[in-house]
């Protein structure tokens, strides 16, 4: 039998958290086997993987109810899945910024993936300096009674955006906010420093791939 697709907010056993997690982790088991399956594709055509590493998980519900409140939504599992995106997220890092684009085109070619948004924060960097790609898709996760579009944040970065993120993030986090005004200075100069050296590094793979292979 076919079921039409429905989004998670029109799902019905929404106030049944246990179901609601169960279609978050399912979604996530299917974008990372997606992604898996994309790296395997390309090593296997061109020799070259453009994944370093995928991390995905799903968001605890501590930070799901703090962040509800932090945009003054009261907890209900309507707002959580209505407003909060990265319920279930996956971050995949690269070694270049071509393979960022690289992927995001390969996953927004994945005909039963739906695009929600697209944030390129490479092209527009956050005030903080953070850069990365960003996509929110959803995926339907097919039940034995229905079918269920689910949200997962994909994020792209390279693996030297991630490292500035990681400090960025713990900064954050120790100082429960915005860190001390030289320690903010200090770290949007080295994200410029980063873009900079991603960009050289990617200029010098290009260099190098124009030699061709010695044989052995
Ligand atoms: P939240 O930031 O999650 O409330 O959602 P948003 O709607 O602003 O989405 P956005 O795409 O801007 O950010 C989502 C996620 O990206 C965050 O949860 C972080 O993982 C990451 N992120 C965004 N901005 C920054 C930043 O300035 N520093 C760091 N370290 N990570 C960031
Ligand atoms: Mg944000």
């Amino acid at each position: 039998m076919n079921y039409e697709s429905v989004p998670l907010r029109d799902f019905k056993e929404l106030n049944n958290w246990e179901t609601v997690m169960f279609l978050y982790q399912s979604a996530l088991k299917q974008i990372d086997t997606k992604i898996d399956i994309l790296n395997d594709e390309f090593q296997h055509r061109h020799k070259y993987n453009p994944i370093e590493h995928v991390k995905s998980r799903i968001k605890t519900p501590e930070s799901i109810i703090k962040k509800l409140k932090r945009h003054n939504y009261e907890f209900s599992m309507e707002n959580m899945v209505r407003y909060i995106n990265d319920i279930a997220g996956i971050r995949i890092t690269c070694s270049f910024t071509s393979d960022i684009y690289l992927i995001a085109d390969m996953i927004s070619k994945q005909n039963d993936l739906t695009i929600l948004s697209v944030k390129d924060y490479m092209k527009n960097p956050k005030k903080s300096g953070y850069r990365s790609y960003h996509m929110l898709v959803t995926t339907p996760v097919f039940l034995s009674d229905s079918v269920i579009d689910t949200k997962v944040e994909i994020q792209i970065r390279t693996v030297a955006q991630d490292f500035w993120a990681t400090l960025e993030h713990k900064m954050h986090y120790k100082f429960e906010g915005d860190g001390p005004d030289y320690i903010t200075t200090e770290l949007r100069k080295c994200a410029e420093y980063i873009a900079e050296l991603d960009s050289r590094m990617e200029e010098l793979n290009n260099e190098i791939q124009k030699y061709g292979k010695k044989s052995e």
